[in-house]
């Protein structure tokens, strides 16, 4: 496993409609295993393969003391509810800002032997999921903003998640 560079704006790739995974091979699981090590690395709690400058539709969620989830073609079948959450992106270093999420949100999408799951998220769960699969269709969460100047800057022992 090897921890990635991760890509910030305005690098293109966070801006492209990543493409569908059409078989699952060797170089996914490698792509899988990179990109939980990376987000570990930079203590996320999700992250995208554009992320990592691979357009591909690919994800990792890692939840705090939880085994982590990739997801292969995601999609979200169904958003439920409105909140406002904090939210950050280590693809946007030292910003954060509160953004408009689902409450529940159900996702499907394959898992690494090409199963299809079928999951329904609240909380950060849903909150990383949405985030993710955003990133996969070239949307970040400045998007949802009304004004760059909801952006706040993150302070040193802040506990904004990023992903
Ligand atoms: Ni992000």
């Amino acid at each position: 496993m090897a921890v990635l560079a991760i890509r910030t704006l305005p690098d293109p790739v966070l801006r492209q409609k990543a493409k569908r995974v059409k078989s699952i091979d060797k170089s996914i699981y490698k792509l899988i295993n990179d990109m939980v090590e990376t987000m570990h690395s930079a203590s996320g709690v999700g992250l995208a393969a554009p992320q990592v400058g691979v357009p591909l539709r690919v994800i990792v969620i890692g939840m705090p003391e939880e085994e982590e989830l990739a997801l292969i073609n995601p999609q979200i079948v169904r958003r439920t509810g409105e909140r406002l959450v904090n939210e950050g992106c280590l693809s946007i270093p030292g910003y954060f800002a509160p953004v408009q999420r689902a409450e529940v949100v159900r996702v499907k999408g394959l898992d690494r032997t090409g199963k299809e799951i079928r999951l329904r998220a609240d909380e950060l769960l849903a909150q990383a999921l949405e985030h993710e699969i955003d990133h996969i269709n070239g949307v970040l969460y400045v998007d949802h903003l009304e004004s760059m100047d909801e952006l706040q800057p993150v302070e040193p022992a802040s506990n904004e998640p990023m992903a």
